[in-house]
């Protein structure tokens, strides 16, 4: 499995992050309350810059070399005025670095833009910068007003309904998932032995970027990528293509109505907060129903901790009430809901990432 020098230890995560949010906190009490929430509102504006730096593939067209504005601007076909207005801004913020001879280069923060990279975030944030996104994150009010995603009154349907049918920002959004695991994976990895497990069924796995993983690190393990249909069509090709075919199926379905049987293991990773609780137990009970007694049930989510500064959950949380029926949830929530699941919560491993794996056994 993953070696554990590449994820600092929580401790100091903890305290490096204690130590920034009171420098923070220090800093929006040195300026009028007006303006400490100008500044803070502003932000805005640099999430779109840098939506528009991942959709132009500004990164991209750095990968190679540093570039004179006017040579980027003509790689990226954009008007060079604009693209450096756009970068001045970015580049306040440390995102991408100017050198002396004027040209830009990519560096610590920029570097995850590129679609190669590692850790690569570009399509989170084309995802997030899309008129889809933006359109709906407008009706925030509306969501607060009723309680309700703002899906099926904009576009008649939920949020998978939609995504479903319109694979463009389907498959957008299937791109920006894998994104978001790429940068979950060395902490879960690091936190948590999935290797202990002879097969692992991951269940609304996405482009099974987490099963990759796992079985690249660990060869007697086998896995099964469950999610509809239209998301994991052309994974099997994939699969072959790394040498995984014979220990990696894909079955395709919905986690309502049944999943695959014979796992140690299943895994729900980024799925339990997109539904209600109703929902959500609905999928625990189906997966319940496939599992053996001696199974065990691994859902990956963020766990809202109990204190009072910003935290990943609290704005993941309004995402799901802005798209989704669900929400992110406390440790006492998620021991409920799998209690009314048929599940027993048994231990939660947080990792240096915002996710926790929460451990849970069928009740007997
Ligand atoms: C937030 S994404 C998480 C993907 C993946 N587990 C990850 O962490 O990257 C939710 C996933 O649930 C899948 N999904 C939604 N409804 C489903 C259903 N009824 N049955 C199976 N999968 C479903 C979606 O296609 C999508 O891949």
């Amino acid at each position: 499995m993953a070696s554990a020098s590449k994820v600092p230890p929580l401790p100091l995560l903890r305290g490096l992050e204690l130590f920034r949010n009171g420098l923070a906190k220090l800093h929006r009490r040195t300026v009028p309350g007006h303006i400490a929430l100008l500044e803070l509102h502003m932000t805005g504006y640099l999430s779109q810059a840098i939506g528009a730096a991942a959709e132009l593939g500004i990164a991209d067209a750095l990968a190679e070399r540093p570039r004179q504005p006017q040579d980027l601007a003509k790689a990226l076909g954009v008007d060079e005025d604009a693209l450096r207005r756009l970068m001045r801004l970015l580049l306040s913020f440390d995102i991408f670095t100017q050198r002396g001879d004027g040209s830009y280069a990519l560096n610590g923060l920029s570097k995850s833009l590129r679609s190669d990279a590692p850790v690569t975030l570009r399509d989170l944030f084309r995802f997030f910068g899309s008129e889809y996104h933006r359109n709906h994150w407008t009706h925030l009010p509306e969501a607060v007003r009723t309680g309700q995603p703002v899906g099926p009154m904009l576009d008649g349907k939920s949020f998978f309904e939609y995504t479903a049918e319109h694979r463009d920002i389907g498959e957008l959004f299937d791109r920006a998932m894998t994104s978001v695991s790429t940068l979950a994976v060395e902490p879960l990895l690091a936190a948590y032995d999935f290797g202990r497990f002879g097969t692992l069924v991951d269940l609304g796995a996405g482009h099974g970027s987490l099963l990759i993983d796992i079985l690249q690190r660990s060869q007697a393990t086998r896995g099964i990528i469950f999610d509809l249909p239209e998301v994991v069509e052309e994974l099997p090709a994939q699969l072959a293509s790394l040498g995984l075919a014979d220990r990696l199926t894909v079955e395709t379905g919905s986690f309502f109505e049944s999943v695959p049987k014979g796992g140690d293991a299943y895994i729900l990773k980024h799925i339990i907060h997109d539904w209600s609780d109703a929902e959500a137990e609905r999928i625990l009970r189906t997966t319940r129903a496939a599992m053996e007694p001696d199974a065990t049930l691994l859902i990956i989510d963020i766990v809202l901790p109990k204190h009072r500064r910003p935290h990943a959950g609290k704005f993941i949380d309004i995402e799901m009430l802005v798209n989704n029926t669900g929400r992110e949830r406390t440790q006492v929530d998620l021991g409920n809901l799998l209690a009314r699941g048929g599940f027993t919560l048994t231990k939660v491993t947080q990792t240096a990432a915002p996710d926790c794996v929460v451990e849970a056994r069928p009740m007997r």
